[in-house]
């Protein structure tokens, strides 16, 4: 491991806003660092945390957690939040599958989940982040009419997401397969990621999709 990343990630722990799956009442300290039992946001595969990090500076009395499984990867935007002292943000090294025994029932109000790795092949389809199996994690932790957004640059994530959406007779709130054309977009929608501008700078069409649990 580079010698870098292998400092971000034993410097990562000693931060206040970050918290880890692996740590003994993982949510306490996340109610204790909050001051709150519920309300959350979360961004999933938050990378360095672009939306969880700006969704907090437009809704600075919401609290957002930014979850990722790599916490080399969530130094940098939890370092950047410290600095800038947003104190309604903090980072969770976890995985996806695990958010169910990690948060209690109803904790959350909404899910982003921004240019997940799109696992385009069929072999792959339990590890799309939309895929059923995940859906019914988060509908678990979302209270009820909890809304989850799924940005991507893939076309078979984007289609895959849209199937799941409507067998499981879940509420469409918006869709779009190219959404900086045509559309009219909610300050949160305008969000740049990293993994987002590098899309952007390809030419590539980003899609969207926002759906409910009723
Ligand atoms: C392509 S990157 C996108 C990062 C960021 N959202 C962006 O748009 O710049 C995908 C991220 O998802 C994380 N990830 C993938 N599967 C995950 C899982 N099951 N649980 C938590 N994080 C996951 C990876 O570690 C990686 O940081």
């Amino acid at each position: 491991m580079p010698r870098k990343k292998h400092i971000k990630i034993a410097e990562v722990k000693n931060f206040s806003n970050v918290f880890n799956y692996k740590d003994e009442n993982v949510f306490k300290k996340i109610c204790n660092y909050f001051g709150h039992k519920s309300g959350y946001t979360l961004e999933l595969g938050c990378g360095q945390g672009d939306y969880t990090i700006n969704l907090a500076r437009l809704h600075p009395r919401t609290k957002f957690i930014g979850v990722d499984r790599k916490p080399s990867r969530i130094y940098d935007g939890a370092k950047h939040s410290n600095e800038i002292k947003i104190t309604n943000v903090g980072f969770l090294v976890g995985y996806a599958e695990l958010l169910a025994e990690i948060l209690p029932p109803s904790c959350v109000d909404e899910i982003w989940i921004t240019f997940p790795d799109p696992y385009p092949r069929r072999s792959s389809m339990k590890k799309r982040l939309t895929h059923p199996r995940f859906l019914a994690i988060y509908k678990k932790i979302l209270k009820t009419g909890g809304i989850v957004s799924l940005k991507t640059d893939d076309e078979t994530l984007y289609h895959y997401t849209l199937k799941v959406v409507n067998e499981l007779g879940l509420k469409l709130i918006k869709e779009s397969s190219d959404l900086y054309n045509n559309n009219i977009l909610t300050e949160e929608e305008k969000i740049l990621t990293k993994y987002e501008r590098k899309h952007l700078a390809d030419g590539k069409k980003i899609k969207l999709v926002r759906f409910a649990f009723l």
